[in-house]
């Protein structure tokens, strides 16, 4: 990729950080962490780490035996991580799946910035306060869960779960309760417009509209959607999503997914560093990257 202003230097003191996943080839965030390692002025590098399912065990032990800072974790082990790890945060823990570990001398700790990046993004991009507010969650898989819970620990006053296979909205339900929020399943099918106008912001987890499969219809009817919603899709390719399209030409206020993916970095580098993230520039890069491959299809 086109290298941006202030790439780092690798000495005998560089600490090091890294995602492990399978595949691990298409993960965006090498590039958005050693930018923000380089604008902070931190000699730390940030590697992929290709790790098969069978090797999860090994390459967690490998975490303290090499002294990382610590490591994201992306598919297929996000959930499997769990139980080779010291200790989990409270929003970890509700959810069961983490996305970062933090190696404090030894000690692993799991966390999931998932949910509280797209709370972030939710904050600062649609200055929307979900405290005290009603939410429609689209889709109930790992993303869905972390979305959920964290809104739940924020004070959201209900959340309205709907999912093709409504078993799942309801074992969704079931978690947000657990995380003390109020919750409410229902099955795609019967989402009604009555129910989507009672709402004050709709969030999309799922992978419909994804590219290449972005020529699809919004995943719920257009008509569904009034005029005060925020409607948000973690979609970020394309960055505008046909739910998205669909929203805005219907006088709705719109979240883009590209915000939630720089917050759940942002918030993991300040788990390893304590310093504050410099997440225009991680943007920047991501944005970046975002278009490289646009052009290179
Ligand atoms: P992720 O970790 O990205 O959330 P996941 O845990 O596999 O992925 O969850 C995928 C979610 O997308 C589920 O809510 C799934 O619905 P089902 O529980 O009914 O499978 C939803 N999903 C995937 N493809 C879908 C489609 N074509 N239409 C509607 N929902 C879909």
């Amino acid at each position: 990729m086109t290298q941006l202003p202030g790439s780092i230097t690798i000495t005998g003191r560089t600490r090091v950080i890294g995602v492990m996943a399978d595949p691990v080839a298409h993960s965006m965030s090498p590039p958005m962490h050693n930018r923000a390692f380089a604008v902070r002025g931190l000699d730390m590098v940030y590697v992929p780490l290709h790790v098969k399912p069978k090797d999860l065990g090994a390459a967690v032990e490998a975490i303290r035996a090499l002294n990382l800072v610590g490591v994201n974790v992306t598919i297929p082990h996000k959930v499997a991580i769990v139980p080779h790890l010291d200790t989990l945060s409270e929003h970890a823990r509700f959810v069961g799946a983490v996305n970062t570990v933090v190696n404090r001398d030894g000690v692993l700790e799991g966390h999931n910035t998932d949910g509280a990046g797209f709370v972030r993004s939710l904050r600062k991009e649609a200055q929307f306060e979900p405290r005290g507010r009603r939410l429609l969650i689209l889709g109930a898989g790992g993303a869905a869960q972390a979305i959920a819970v964290q809104l739940a620990l924020e004070g959201a006053s209900e959340l309205i779960i709907a999912n093709r296979t409504f078993e799942k909205a309801v074992q969704l339900a079931e978690l947000v309760e657990r995380a003390g929020g109020r919750a409410r399943a229902v099955a795609f099918n019967e989402l009604t417009a009555q129910v989507v106008a009672e709402c004050d912001a709709v969030v999309h987890t799922t992978s419909w509209g994804m590219a290449p499969e972005s020529d699809v219809p919004p995943i719920i009817p257009a008509e569904m959607l009034h005029a005060d919603l925020l409607v948000c899709d973690i979609v970020y390719t394309p960055r505008e999503t046909s739910l998205l399209r669909a929203a805005r030409e219907r006088g709705c206020a719109v979240l883009p997914g590209v915000g939630m993916l720089v917050e759940q970095a942002a918030l993991a580098f300040e788990l390893w560093t304590g310093v504050e993230a410099p997440v225009d520039a991680m943007r920047e890069t991501l944005e970046q990257v975002l278009a490289e491959r646009a052009e290179a299809k």
